[in-house]
């Protein structure tokens, strides 16, 4: 019943929202700026007590020094120095409208997220600009966690200095492979030197988390290699490691290639992918971490908690900022404008928010979202749901759960009435859960494009 494919296919996906993006769209903007134009309210004490969601910020920085083959991200390379400081003016503008605001009266940022794209890819004089302007309009004094994505071959140890003192608690650093060759062969701009350059200064550094993002089944991907990655990776000892299965959505030089040439694609199967993060898992759980979610394994659970995506995994509201973000606002999802001179005009010219489609989805809608990324961490607690939603979620899917049962992926309470009933995926489940989850989704969205 699970949806995927042995061979990986052009068009894959990874599940980050429901309903699919393909569906937000641009008559539903009026409602989020209709949101923003309110003061927040409070849910019913009946549903998560009387408090305020949390609210994150998301900061799209969308630089790379070269596009990788396989990336799916909306990123520009060789960008001038001009360019980048209309652009960061843009986002600081961007930032002053959303904090003028009344949805953001009296509100305090629980996470902050640099995405991209490459935000190390930025100078030092331009983060440091870039902080001092967003400085003027918001502030992250309060935030649990403040996330910065590095590409390992723009660092340099005062960049890094920098990052530390401009705040960042979470520095995640795109590894993807140790072998020279596998990196060069997928397009990717650093070499495994600069990996082991650049860990030197961030241990002296000292971040309260340090993250590195595998892929599992980059083009050329061996048995013996990926050993290799992950021995190579323990040895660092960072605190926590994502390791992402490839995908190949339609948008990637790769899927371009594949298409255009009719190949076969030159990645690994899914299950060999699944293979490989079976064994990642198994040698990081001997060396002491634990899983955390599909794609995490963690050093130390007590020390390291991961806000952000707790927080979205669980309906928080995302101001999202910069060219083709997204995000999600009292209970309306948007996302801003994709392409270059519309988002700059937008903001610089129009001194407008730069929204570019929209959609509010139904409370049914949000229950199947919060499932459905909430079971990416591997369990979901049928309590929180029915308080939330007022549904019992093993009864609702019951005759999805009972197949998934069946087949292996899925451990189901004894009843799903007690107070800490649980559905648990098994390993098999979790190594597969992004095609776990179209299930869930309503019938009218089960066939449709997904970005
Ligand atoms: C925005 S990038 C991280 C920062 C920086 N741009 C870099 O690549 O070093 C986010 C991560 O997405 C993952 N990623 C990108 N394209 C992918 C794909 N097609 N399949 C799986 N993971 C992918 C990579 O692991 C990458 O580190
Ligand atoms: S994976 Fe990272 S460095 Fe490569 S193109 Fe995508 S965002 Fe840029």
């Amino acid at each position: 019943m699970s949806t995927e494919a042995t061979k990986t296919e052009v068009g894959s996906y990874f599940i980050s929202n429901y309903p699919p993006y393909s569906q937000w769209n641009t008559e539903m903007i009026p409602q989020v700026l209709d949101a923003f134009g309110q003061t927040p309210q409070a849910p019913k004490a009946d549903e998560q007590g009387l408090e305020l969601p949390p609210l994150g910020l998301y900061l799209h920085i969308p630089f790379c020094r070269k596009r990788c083959k396989f990336c799916y991200f909306k990123v520009f390379t060789n960008v001038n120095a001009d360019a980048i400081e209309r652009y960061v003016s843009a986002l600081c503008q961007e930032i002053s409208l959303v904090a003028q605001q009344p949805f953001m009266k009296d509100r305090q940022f629980r996470f902050v997220y640099f995405g991209g794209g490459t935000p190390s890819f930025l100078s030092v004089k331009q983060l440091e600009s870039l902080m001092d302007r967003l400085h003027e309009h918001v502030s992250w004094n309060g935030a649990e966690e403040v996330t910065f994505e590095c590409e390992p071959g723009t660092l340099s140890q005062p960049k890094i200095q920098a990052l530390k003192a401009l705040g960042v608690t979470r520095l995640s650093l795109g590894v993807e492979n140790f072998s020279d060759a596998i990196l060069e062969e997928n397009g990717r701009a650093h070499l495994s030197k600069e990996v082991y350059r650049a860990w030197e200064w961030i241990a002296e550094a000292d971040f309260a988390n340090v993250n590195i993002d595998l892929i599992s089944g980059m083009v050329g991907e061996t048995w013996e290699n990926w050993r290799e990655n992950i021995r190579k990776t323990l040895e660092l000892s960072p605190e926590s490691v994502t390791i992402y299965q490839m995908e190949l959505p339609f948008n990637t030089v790769y899927s371009k290639g594949i298409l255009e040439s009719q190949s076969e694609s030159a990645v690994a199967t899914w299950p060999t992918k699944r293979d490989w993060v079976r064994y990642a898992f198994d040698v990081f759980q001997e060396n002491g971490y634990t899983i955390s979610s599909a794609y995490t394994v963690i050093k130390d659970p007590k020390k390291v908690s991961f806000s952000y995506r707790d927080n979205l995994w669980r309906g928080s509201d995302l101001l999202a900022t910069g060219i083709a973000s997204f995000g999600h606002i009292g209970g309306v999802h948007y996302q801003n404008v994709p392409e270059w001179d519309r988002y700059l005009g937008m903001i610089l010219d129009e001194n407008r928010l730069p929204i570019g489609r929209a959609y509010r989805p139904t409370p049914h809608q949000s229950l199947i979202r919060e499932m459905i990324l909430q079971l990416k961490k591997g369990y979901l607690e049928v309590e929180y749901f029915r308080r939330k939603f007022h549904v019992d979620i093993v009864q609702q899917w019951q005759s999805e759960w009972d197949a998934y049962a069946s087949e292996g992926y899925v451990v189901l309470p004894t009843s799903s009435s007690s107070s800490d009933a649980m559905i648990r995926l098994t390993t098999d489940g979790m190594l597969r859960v992004d095609g776990l989850l179209p299930v869930f989704f309503e019938p009218q969205f089960r066939n449709v494009r997904y970005t």
